[in-house]
């Protein structure tokens, strides 16, 4: 009897917070994120941490009734996945897994070549040519292989350029040399015939040398035949610099026409300066926010629009730049901001 007053009492609780939390919707509940995108075709995800979808009960509720895309922000890593040599651990990526597989929302799996979040066996080690192949095929055979039919999307190479279009230096880069990059997506294509394999980058969303640098690459490695489905454009964006949306849309366009898809795979817009009160901020922010989901609804190429996280609590932007900031489209209770507002706004009516 007590057992079941406490779970009465937590649901009560739960529920009134929700509510709470959700009044100053000015619409109707079935009308969600989730449900627009559904009906204009295109996905909408956020980028999940998994210790709050464990301990905070806002935090799964919010993300399957907007959502219905999960990218890991930083379980599928290599230091999190491949923690020692001939360790794997998939825990923490499984329960994303099998948390989206529940609420009908696709995964998309991040990330299998990065220069970051590397073990220390991998960077502290000395590898030769050879053997630095041996243990990326490995992992990415192993991993992929693992995931297979569990994932809708890989992002297989994150980041390999610098803003002035040249290749960046990295472990990868220096101990393998620049046919890494190919390489990485036919080993992923190996251990998964079917699952779309992207390349991922930030700063190159709308026009400028790193935007015509990716562009470049992704064109020789079609016409290479190289197995690629798209280009996730991160947009990592903040008030005093976001691309201008005829950019992005014709960035889009190129890239679509070289028969890849297109995501926005990591928006988020940093807010600590550009405008004065806290409303102007979040305004300009919603109208960015606008611009971008516009943009990807111009052409069909763009087949899916994520944001870095669900709630400006778990934003992982305050701890990166050292400033206060309202990126995402909840706030730290939870409650939409005006971005929300603006993204409804665009998938019903434009
Ligand atoms: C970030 C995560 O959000 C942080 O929690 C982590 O400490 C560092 O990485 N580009 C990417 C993402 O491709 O993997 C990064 O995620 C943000 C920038």
């Amino acid at each position: 009897m007590k057992r079941r007053w406490f779970f009465a009492s937590v649901l009560f609780i739960v529920s009134a917070s929700l509510s709470l939390a959700f009044s100053s919707y000015s619409l109707p509940n079935s009308v969600t994120l989730r449900s627009l995108a559904e009906k204009r075709g295109i996905e909408i995800g956020a980028a999940v941490a998994i210790p709050p979808l464990k301990t905070d009960p806002m935090y799964p509720q919010l993300l399957a009734s907007q959502f219905n895309s999960a990218s890991a922000e930083n379980v599928m890593k290599f230091e999190y996945l491949h923690p020692q040599p001939n360790t794997y651990t998939f825990n923490e990526a499984d329960t994303l897994v099998d948390f989206a597989k529940s609420h009908n929302m696709t995964v998309h799996a991040h990330v299998l070549v990065w220069h970051i979040q590397l073990p220390k066996w991998l960077t502290e080690g000395k590898f030769s040519r050879d053997q630095l192949i041996t243990i990326l095929r490995d992992h990415i055979h192993k991993v992929v292989g693992y995931y297979k039919g569990k994932v809708q999307a890989w992002d297989v190479v994150n980041e390999a350029l610098n803003d002035d279009g040249t290749l960046r230096n990295t472990i990868w880069l220096q101990g393998i040399g620049p046919d890494y990059i190919e390489m990485a997506f036919r080993w992923a294509r190996e251990a998964d015939p079917n699952v779309e394999l992207y390349y991922n980058d930030f700063g190159a969303d709308g026009f400028g040398p790193k935007s015509d640098a990716v562009y470049n690459l992704v064109k020789k490695l079609k016409a290479k035949q190289v197995p690629i489905t798209g280009v996730g454009l991160q947009m990592h964006v903040g008030l005093g610099w976001a691309p201008p949306k005829r950019d992005v849309i014709a960035n889009i366009n190129r890239l679509g026409d070289l028969g890849l898809n297109v995501h926005i795979s990591e928006m988020d817009v940093q807010t600590y300066d550009g405008a004065r009160t806290e409303e102007e901020k979040l305004q300009k922010a919603a109208n960015i926010y606008a611009d971008m989901m516009s943009a990807c609804l111009s052409n069909k190429a763009c087949k899916s629009f994520t944001v870095w996280g669900l709630t400006d609590k778990f934003s992982w932007l305050p701890g990166f730049t050292g400033k206060p900031n309202s990126p995402l489209l909840f706030n730290t209770n939870y409650r939409p901001n005006p971005a929300y507002y603006a993204l409804i706004d665009v998938l019903q009516n434009k």
